[in-house]
């Protein structure tokens, strides 16, 4: 009965747009005021290479993609600077349940692939429990690079707030991961680990 409630749960979040190909995952609107004082957690960002399986929920994974790429303003401004106003960067979610595109303007998540891809972070051993890793992508000549630096700093500064570990990380498979996100190779730029502390 638990299993059966748990099912339909999940096929309520899931939800399938006009377009039938599309699976979206609504995410709830991230709280974007509070946390601890920015010179605090500055002084304290750190990688860490110790995660517990624990999954992130979707409150905080909000918050983490918000952190990272979120419409901070009525204008359409992002939480990051973007070259030229493109907004031609992406950022893509790895965990449990598939690979996800976020979309900051929707407040959702878009299905890419349905299966479980994070064995492909596994190239050091502490990625191996780690529940998500978000990937950032885009076009070398949009300077995508460059914001995903910003993205994945925020994202960590985030995790220093709200107690979550993180690692920045350029040692994966772009390969098979342009694969899956049907981009080309050299649009990969990094990946991003997020996890709770061990023993939490
Ligand atoms: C672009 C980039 C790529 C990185 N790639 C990896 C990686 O593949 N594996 C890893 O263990 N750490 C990786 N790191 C994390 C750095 O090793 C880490 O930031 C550095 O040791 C400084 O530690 P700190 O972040 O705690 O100050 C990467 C960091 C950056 C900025």
């Amino acid at each position: 009965m638990k299993q059966l409630f748990a099912v339909a749960l999940f096929a309520s979040a899931l939800s399938f747009s006009a377009n039938a190909q599309e699976v979206t995952y609504p995410l709830p609107a991230p709280a974007i005021s509070g946390g601890r004082p920015l010179m605090d957690v500055i002084s304290e960002r750190h990688s860490s290479r110790a995660f517990s399986p624990r999954p992130i929920d979707d409150q905080t994974l909000s918050e983490v993609l918000y952190a990272a790429y979120g419409v901070s303003h009525d204008q359409g401004k992002r939480t990051i600077p973007m070259a030229r106003g493109k907004n031609t960067m992406n950022v893509y979610v790895f965990r449990a349940d598939g690979v996800w595109l976020y979309n900051p303007l929707r407040l959702n998540l878009s299905q890419v692939y349905p299966k479980d891809m994070r064995f492909i972070f596994a190239t050091q051993d502490y990625a191996k429990d780690v529940p998500v890793h978000l990937v950032f992508t885009g076009p070398e000549e949009d300077y995508s690079a460059m914001e995903a630096g910003s993205a994945y700093q925020n994202v960590g500064l985030y995790a220093t707030s709200r107690g979550l570990n993180n690692i920045v990380r350029g040692f994966f498979d772009k390969k098979k991961v342009a694969e899956i996100l049907n981009i080309d190779d050299d649009e990969v730029i990094v990946s991003q680990a997020i996890g709770w502390p061990p023993q939490q």
